[in-house]
């Protein structure tokens, strides 16, 4: 399906669950207890309701993503369900990795072989300080997973002050696994005060630190879907990815994605308050074309870019979201 700029929407991100097991700094607000009640989050009949309409209007990859995924229950049974859906091409899933050396098996036997785990930090003092997690089991899954032979990319948030210093062995264990890193400008989305002059830290200025020792080729191919940019370190071997979405003024221009939050309400942009609520067409009774029609009018109203760089106050948690 194209939007009404042209751009290909054929990527739908799932959040699964608003909870989360870790706290990140740049996720959680402080204390954020505000769990949704269970009833809020969709059923997996209800999710599957929206997987079959998507599918059918022409969105063909699903990233299933929170909060953390891994602690939905019967998280392993739903993405057998979605892998096998007819239309699904491919589902992937965002996750912080602890659970994957409890659930990676039983993933890859679903058909799950695409992960991004969020890893801000290897040093365990300082993963525990961005996270508030023990990174051990984290380590334990990336290496897990890649053994089993799936798509690995790490995602790195970028934070002045926090995690700069730990770019380098990031890339070192991204190279000695052959995965994927990727470094995030850290985004408006969460209610945390994380965001601010003094702790963002551009790409650009990675990119250029990486730059004075290496040289990075551009890679053509597709590495993903969305809008990070892939280059290979040449000295390093290493594939890294930039996804610049402050700094890059086009970056908006090769969004393909819309997200369902855990509640049901889909939104056409991570970085804008638009959103339809779905529950309407879904309780109590499941209404397909109700529910497709709200999906072709929320297509239709895909803002052109974000508005993170106007003063954007978020309204909801990232975990709400799902990334
Ligand atoms: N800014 C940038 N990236 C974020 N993520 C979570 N919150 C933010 C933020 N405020 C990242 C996580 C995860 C992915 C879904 O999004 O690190 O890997
Ligand atoms: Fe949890 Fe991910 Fe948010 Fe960290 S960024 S608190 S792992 S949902």
């Amino acid at each position: 399906m194209n939007d009404p700029l042209g751009r290909t929407v054929d990527y739908l991100r799932l959040s699964v669950t608003d909870r989360c097991n870790e706290r990140c700094l740049y996720c959680m607000p402080e204390h954020y207890r505000g769990w949704l009640p269970q009833k809020e989050i969709l059923s997996d009949a209800e999710l599957m309701a929206v997987v079959r309409v998507a599918a059918g209007i022409g969105f063909k990859r699903f990233r299933v993503t929170g909060g953390e995924p891994l602690l939905r229950p019967g998280i392993v049974e739903f993405m057998a369900d979605l892998a096998a859906f007819p239309g699904v091409e491919s589902v992937q899933m965002t996750t912080n990795g602890m659970f994957l050396p409890r659930l990676g098996d039983g993933l890859v036997r679903a058909g799950v072989r695409n992960f991004n785990i969020s890893l801000d930090a290897l040093d365990p003092a300082r993963y525990r300080a961005i996270t508030h997690g023990d990174v051990a089991p984290v380590i334990d899954g990336i290496r897990q997973m890649k053994a089993l032979g799936c798509k690995v990319k790490l995602n790195t948030v970028l934070m002045r002050g926090k995690n700069e210093d730990q770019i380098e062995s990031i890339l070192d264990f991204a190279g000695a696994l052959d995965v994927v890193v990727r470094f995030i400008e850290l985004m408006p989305v969460s209610m945390s005060e994380m965001l601010s002059e003094e702790n963002f830290l551009p790409v650009g200025e990675v990119r250029r630190n990486l730059e004075r020792e290496d040289i990075l080729d551009p890679i053509e191919d597709a590495l993903g879907f969305g809008p990070a940019r892939y280059y290979r370190l040449r000295r390093r071997g290493v594939i890294v990815g930039f996804i610049s979405a402050i700094t890059d003024l086009h970056f908006c221009e090769r969004c393909n994605k819309m997200r369902l939050t855990a509640d049901g309400k889909l939104r056409p942009c991570l970085g804008n308050h638009l959103e339809t609520d779905l529950l309407p067409a879904l309780r109590p009774d499941v209404d397909l074309d109700a529910l497709e029609e709200l999906f072709l009018q929320t297509l239709a109203g895909k803002p052109a870019e974000h508005l993170f760089r106007s003063n954007y106050q978020p309204g909801r948690v990232m975990t709400a979201i799902g990334g």
